[in-house]
């Protein structure tokens, strides 16, 4: 069986053979995630049932009684989250940071009457915001492409003293049946890692901040087969892989993949389970 062609893979799995070869380095693996987030800007809200219903709930952590005249949303993708912040907040400015110029512009044309929100193009890593200048900052599944101790020694430093910072993230055991399958077809590294719940915890207990709330929760979604679940991940654009170089898929490698998981299935379909992680900290 011969290997699939680099636009056979990009188009059928959407991780394209030239992320591999460019995975060397750390800016190379941002301009992924921004270029693949950026892809999936038009197929991003159709596909991210899971990922509006945890930022809703992690919008339950919201201040309601604060006085919030500056808030950001770090990782803001198509926006929507950002107008929904402008909305609860009547009189504040709502900056929405993305890495993905793609979802930026996406956003900034889907939100154009919203003129209480602003499109920032910019890394959660390296805030391009001044000291203690900012209320509120909301982030809903984002930071988990970011290194934890940066994101929260720039919240820190960017927020005012009193300010919070209400998230939502993820961490390990999110997307384990995948990567056990892949592991088991003798693909391992297909699969982003996330750091365990304890050490993200440990992480924020350093940070200087005080922790208000943080908990963690199991969420599964199911999927018809392995190619609709594989497209869905391409079509939110979660297909960038952070560490290792994963060999040429195959579509024997595939069948085999298909195969494994097929051992999985439930009555409501192949399972995908996801530890969301709820935080509130606290300047
Ligand atoms: C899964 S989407 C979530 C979008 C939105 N917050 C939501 O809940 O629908 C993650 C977003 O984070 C952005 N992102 C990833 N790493 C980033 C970084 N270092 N700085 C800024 N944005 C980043 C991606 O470009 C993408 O738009």
């Amino acid at each position: 069986m011969s290997p699939y062609t680099l636009d056979d893979y990009s188009s059928e799995l959407g991780v394209p053979r030239s992320d591999v070869a460019s995975r060397a380095n750390k800016v190379s693996v941002k301009r992924l995630i921004a270029r693949n987030f950026g892809r999936a800007a038009q197929s991003y809200d159709a596909a991210a049932v899971l990922q509006h219903r945890v930022a809703a709930r992690a919008m339950l952590g919201l201040p309601t009684n604060a006085v919030v005249n500056r808030v950001l949303d770090l990782g803001s993708g198509t926006g929507i989250h950002s107008v929904a912040l402008a909305d609860r907040y009547a009189s504040a400015l709502v900056t929405g940071l993305d890495l993905s110029m793609g979802m930026l512009q996406f956003a900034q044309r889907q939100h154009s009457s919203c003129n209480r929100v602003r499109w920032c193009s910019g890394d959660i890593e390296s805030l391009p915001f001044a000291s203690e200048s900012i209320d509120l900052i909301f982030s809903s599944l984002a930071i988990q492409w970011c290194n934890l101790e940066r994101v929260l020694d720039e919240v820190s430093r960017v927020l005012k003293p009193g300010g919070q910072f209400v998230f939502s993230t993820l961490s390990d055991g999110s997307l384990h049946e995948l990567n056990a399958s892949w592991t088991q077809a003798g693909e391992s590294g297909r699969v982003n890692q996330f750091a365990e719940f304890e050490k993200q915890q440990e992480i924020i207990h350093r940070s200087g901040m005080s922790l208000n709330s943080m908990s963690l929760q199991t969420e599964v979604v199911y999927y018809p087969d392995v190619i609709t679940m594989l497209r869905s991940l391409k079509a939110l654009g979660v297909n960038t892989v952070l560490e290792g170089t994963p060999s040429l898929l195959t579509r024997r490698k595939l069948d085999v993949l298909k195969d494994i998981y097929e051992s999985l299935r439930e009555l409501s379909g192949l399972p995908l389970t996801y530890q969301v992680v709820y935080g509130t900290l606290i300047k």
